[in-house]
């Protein structure tokens, strides 16, 4: 035992929070995310982040789509410090066209920040990303953007959040008003207002008052205004769930925080009431039990693989979660699956697009490793013990092509590039039971593009990819009958490994599938 590695773990895993915003495209992702990485001083200038994200020639060498399409392929990782803790931020990609990337990351984050746009509500992305954290279990805030348009009552949003994410919300502060009339927000939790001043609305004064009757409200916000919020306010302490921290650290119940990241308003408090509720960094199951984050053995698991982030050399760069331990640079660890002891030389760590040379990180910590193709998804590596962490979750695809290749002599190339991106976890690949038809799913139609540029870039096969019309797959998997004796009205596959799925256009004929073979189980993924 090392006394003193020990009390330094303890106190850099206490002060860690990892976290990923979920939201739907234009719901104010990285206007937030600017803003948080403001008050951690992590960037200088507001604008940074936006403007990395509009431009299309990124000065770093980030793979060749993302430069073309302006947005971020997969996600970075932010850091900074505030108030003592160190902040990492999981960055989502806001596009439309994620991947089973974005889902991917999400197993990293001890907790996430769900982004909802008031006028908007909860929005398709959102909940696709809230039910990957769902089943995680981990906690999840809210964060209701906006507040200076004119949107939704925030009662009408709890209970879409309750009806469509099946989660119960306790609000942390509630508005004064909304759109052109809003005044501020009265803190539930530490009773005070915070009101806008000036036109502009560009400084805020906070008042400590005596519960939301206190007449000082009336003097700052109006008769109209302070009538509002008493009613409201009376009805959620009557109706509303009250706050409780295991609820919501165990995710049933999810706490909302009413602002305006444009303006800057809400998102200070929002972020310290958020470090000091957030979990710090968990513990992770392996073969060998629970690894608590304090364990004096360094391990971690790689949950992301970067590609061709500079085409001139193919290097990728493989993510890793730290899960226990201190990470020392130039390190040697074991590579469990490779059964190799490996040396960690050239560890990367990130704020947006700048890479910086990390010498030491802490569980929490997200450190890119230079990977000349010898990891994948899942890897665990770790020191002393041989330590396997549990699986990465697969994701369900919803769009889907057939795949060909346009010249038939490349038939080797093209069945290698198939089966590494496969294992890489770029795409997942099915075969038609009868034609012997190669069909790719993804979750996101970048994968897609993604897949065509590395089997041209890396393999040198052209590939031609025909969508077809499929919204979901199911693995089918019965005792008693043989799956593809199945009176099933769609496509059956197999996927790389001999298991039956079936391809379905739509819900309806998906759920008569199911009606007429109740003895079987159709699973959202691989058994
Ligand atoms: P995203 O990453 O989730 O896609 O969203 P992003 O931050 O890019 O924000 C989407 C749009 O919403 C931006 O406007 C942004 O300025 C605006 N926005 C963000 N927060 C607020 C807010 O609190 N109030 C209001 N009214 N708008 C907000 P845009 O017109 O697309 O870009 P820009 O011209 O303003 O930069």
């Amino acid at each position: 035992m090392n006394k003193a590695l020990d009390q330094v773990l303890q106190q850099e895993v206490d002060k860690r929070r990892t976290f990923a915003i979920i939201s739907h495209p234009d719901a104010g992702k990285t206007t937030l995310t600017e803003k948080l990485l403001l008050f951690g001083g992590a960037i200088r200038l507001a604008g940074s982040v936006k403007a990395r994200k509009a431009s299309k020639h990124a000065t770093s060498d980030w793979m060749e789509i993302e430069k073309q399409r302006g947005i971020s392929v997969t996600s970075s990782v932010m850091q900074f410090d505030y108030n003592g803790h160190r902040v990492n931020i999981l960055d989502t990609p806001g596009h439309q066209d994620f991947s089973e990337d974005t889902y991917r990351t999400l197993t990293a984050a001890d907790s996430a920040v769900m982004l909802i746009d008031v006028a908007k509500g909860v929005e398709a992305q959102t909940i696709k990303l809230f039910q990957v954290c769902a089943k995680r279990g981990i906690p999840i805030f809210t964060f209701i953007n906006k507040l200076d348009r004119e949107g939704r009552s925030p009662f009408e949003l709890m209970e879409e959040i309750e009806q469509v994410l099946g989660i119960r919300s306790v609000p942390m502060n509630w508005p004064i008003g909304m759109g052109r009339e809003l005044s501020g927000v009265y803190d539930r939790m530490k009773n005070q207002v915070e009101l806008f001043q000036g036109d502009d609305h560009s400084t805020i004064q906070v008042k400590k008052v005596d519960g939301y009757n206190d007449p000082v409200i009336r003097e700052m916000a109006g008769d109209y205004l302070h009538d509002q919020l008493c009613q409201d306010l009376e009805l959620l302490d009557v109706a509303g769930d009250p706050f409780d921290l295991e609820k919501v650290l165990n995710g049933q119940l999810t706490p909302v925080f009413f602002g305006s990241a444009v303006n800057n308003f809400g998102v200070q408090t929002f972020l310290e009431n958020f470090l000091q509720l957030a979990p710090k960094p968990e513990p992770r199951r392996s073969t060998q039990g629970m690894i608590e984050p304090t364990n004096e053995k360094f391990s971690g698991y790689v949950f992301k693989i970067q590609a061709n982030m500079n085409p001139a050399h193919r290097d990728r760069i493989a993510f890793m979660r730290i899960v226990s331990g201190k990470f020392e640079r130039g390190m040697s660890v074991k590579h469990v699956r490779a059964g190799k002891e490996i040396k960690l030389s050239q560890p990367q760590q990130f704020l947006a697009q700048d890479r910086d040379i990390v010498t030491e990180a802490y569980p929490g910590d997200i450190i890119g490793l230079f990977d000349p193709g010898i990891f994948r998804i899942g890897d665990s590596l770790s020191q002393g013990n041989e330590i396997v962490f549990d699986e990465l979750p697969t994701f369900s695809p919803e769009i889907f092509a057939k795949v060909t290749v346009k010249n038939a002599l490349k038939h080797k190339q093209y069945q290698k590039g198939i089966d590494q991106l496969t294992e890489e976890g770029t795409i997942q690949v099915f075969t038609t039971v009868g034609f012997e038809d190669t069909l790719l799913g993804v979750v996101g139609q970048l994968q897609f593009e993604v897949f065509e540029y590395r089997m041209k870039g890396e393999y040198g096969v052209d590939v031609q990819l025909q969508r077809m019309p499929f919204q979901f797959a199911r693995w089918i998997v019965s005792d008693k009958i043989d799956p593809s004796k199945f009176r099933i009205n769609s496509t059956l596959v197999k996927d790389k490994k001999g298991n039956y799925v079936a391809l379905f256009e739509n819900e309806y004929a998906m759920r008569t599938a199911m009606e007429k073979n109740p003895d079987a189980k159709f699973l959202e993924t691989a058994p």
